[in-house]
C-alpha cells in the first residue's frame, strides 16, 4: 500500500534531471569525509560505499542514513560486494594504506597496487561507462595503474592530484594578503607530493596578476618568501598527519568539488592528475600528473594552455621524471 495515493492512473512523470550514482571505495577517514561532503552538496541521487570491513561499512552507512532529515534526498547503500556499484556514473577510490608520520606518499606504492588489482576490475565490470577518480596514494602512480588495469580511455581516468595542494596554496596566499581564498587563482601542478610545482607566474587575485602588480608598485618581494609558501604547502600534509594521524576534511571537499564539476558538467578548470604526455613538454613515457584540466560529464575534456616560465616548465618535467622513476619499478 503506497503512502500517497497517485493523482491519476497515468505513468509517473519521467525525472526532470538525470539520475546520478556515485560509488566510494574505502570507508576510512578519507572515504567517509568524501561521502559526507558529497551528501551536503546534493550531487548524487545514489551514494554507494564499498569496503572490506562489513561492520565498519554498515556502521558508517547507518550513521549517514540517520542524517536524512537534514540533507538533500540521497539513497545510501553499502556492501562488501561490488555488485552494489552497478551503473555508477563516478567511482571514487580511497581504499588503501596511508602514511605513517614522516613517511612519503610514494612509499605506499607496492601495498596499494596489490589492493588496486582487486578493486579496479570489479568497478569496471559493473560500471563499464563510469569515470574513475583516484584518491589513494601515491595518487599519480595509482591513477596510471588504474588506467592500465581498467583499459579505459584516458578522459575517464583521473586522480584528485593537486586540487588539494592548490587549495592549500590559495589558503596560504589569501592568509598572507588578507583576502578571500576563493578570489585567489593559483595552481600547484605536477606530483601530488614532494616534487609539486607552484605556478607563481600565473597567480592572480580578483583578476589582478600578483607578481606584475608587486613589480609595478615597486613592492619588493623575496623569491625566498615565495619558496617558503610553496614549502609550507608541501609540508601541510606531513604536519596534519603528525598532529591528528591522517588528513580528511580538505580532501573530502576537494573530491566532492571534482565530483560536482564532472557530474553537473560544470566545465571548470581544476588541477588534477591526467595523462600528461605531450602537454607542457612532458615526454618520456605515459605519466599521470596534475595539469589544469577542464572537467565535465565526459570526464577530462582538455588541458588548459597557461603560460609557464622556463623554470616552471623545467620543474614540471623534473616532477614527471620523479613519477616515471617510481613507475619504472612497477610490474603490471
Ligand atoms: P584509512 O586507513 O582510514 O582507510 C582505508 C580504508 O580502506 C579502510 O576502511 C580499509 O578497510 C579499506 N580497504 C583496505 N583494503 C581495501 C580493499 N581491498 N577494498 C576496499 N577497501 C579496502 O585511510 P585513509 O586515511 O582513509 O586514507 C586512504 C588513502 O587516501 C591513503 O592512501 C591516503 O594516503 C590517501 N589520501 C589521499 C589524499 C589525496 O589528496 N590524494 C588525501 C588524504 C589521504
Ligand atoms: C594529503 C594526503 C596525505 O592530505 O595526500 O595531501
Amino acid at each position: 500500500q503506497a503512502f500517497f495515493k497517485p493523482i491519476s492512473s497515468a505513468d509517473p512523470p519521467s525525472p526532470t534531471k538525470r539520475h546520478t550514482k556515485i560509488s566510494v571505495v574505502g570507508a576510512g577517514n578519507v572515504g567517509m569525509a568524501i561521502a559526507q561532503t558529497i551528501l551536503t552538496q546534493d550531487v548524487a541521487d545514489e551514494l554507494v560505499i564499498v569496503d572490506v570491513d562489513p561492520d565498519k561499512l554498515r556502521g558508517e552507512m547507518l550513521d549517514l542514513q540517520h542524517a536524512a532529515a537534514f540533507l538533500p534526498r540521497t539513497k545510501i547503500m553499502a556492501s562488501v560486494d561490488y555488485a552494489v556499484t552497478v551503473g555508477s556514473d563516478l567511482c571514487i577510490v580511497t581504499a588503501g594504506a596511508r602514511q605513517n608520520p614522516g613517511e612519503s606518499r610514494l612509499n605506499l606504492l607496492q601495498r596499494n597496487v596489490s589492493l588496486f588489482r582487486n578493486i579496479v576490475p570489479p568497478l569496471v565490470k559493473y560500471s563499464p561507462d563510469t569515470i574513475l577518480l583516484i584518491v589513494s596514494n601515491p595518487v599519480d602512480v595509482l591513477t596510471y595503474v588504474t588506467w592500465k588495469l581498467s583499459g579505459f580511455p584516458s578522459n575517464r581516468v583521473l586522480g584528485s592530484g593537486t586540487n588539494l595542494d592548490s587549495s592549500r596554496f590559495r589558503f596560504l596566499i589569501a592568509d598572507h594578503l588578507d583576502v578571500n581564498a576563493q578570489d585567489v587563482q593559483a595552481y600547484i601542478v605536477g606530483e601530488h607530493g614532494d616534487s609539486s610545482v607552484a605556478l607563481w607566474s600565473s597567480i592572480s587575485v580578483g583578476g589582478v596578476p600578483v607578481l606584475n602588480f608587486l613589480e609595478k608598485q615597486q613592492i619588493a618581494y623575496e623569491k625566498e618568501t615565495l619558496e617558503n609558501i610553496h614549502k609550507a604547502v608541501v609540508e601541510s600534509a606531513y604536519e596534519v598527519i603528525s598532529l591528528k594521524g591522517y588528513t580528511s576534511w580538505a580532501i573530502g571537499y576537494s573530491a566532492a568539488n571534482l565530483a560536482r564539476s564532472i557530474l553537473r558538467d560544470q566545465r571548470k578548470i581544476h588541477p588534477v592528475s591526467v595523462l600528461a604526455k605531450g602537454f607542457y613538454g612532458v615526454e618520456g613515457g605515459d605519466v599521470f600528473l596534475s595539469l589544469p584540466a577542464q572537467l565535465g560529464r565526459g570526464g577530462v575534456l582538455g588541458v588548459a594552455n597557461i603560460h609557464l616560465t622556463d623554470e616552471e616548465a623545467q620543474r614540471l618535467r623534473d616532477s614527471a621524471n620523479t613519477i616515471l622513476e617510481v613507475q619504472a619499478q612497477l610490474n603490471l
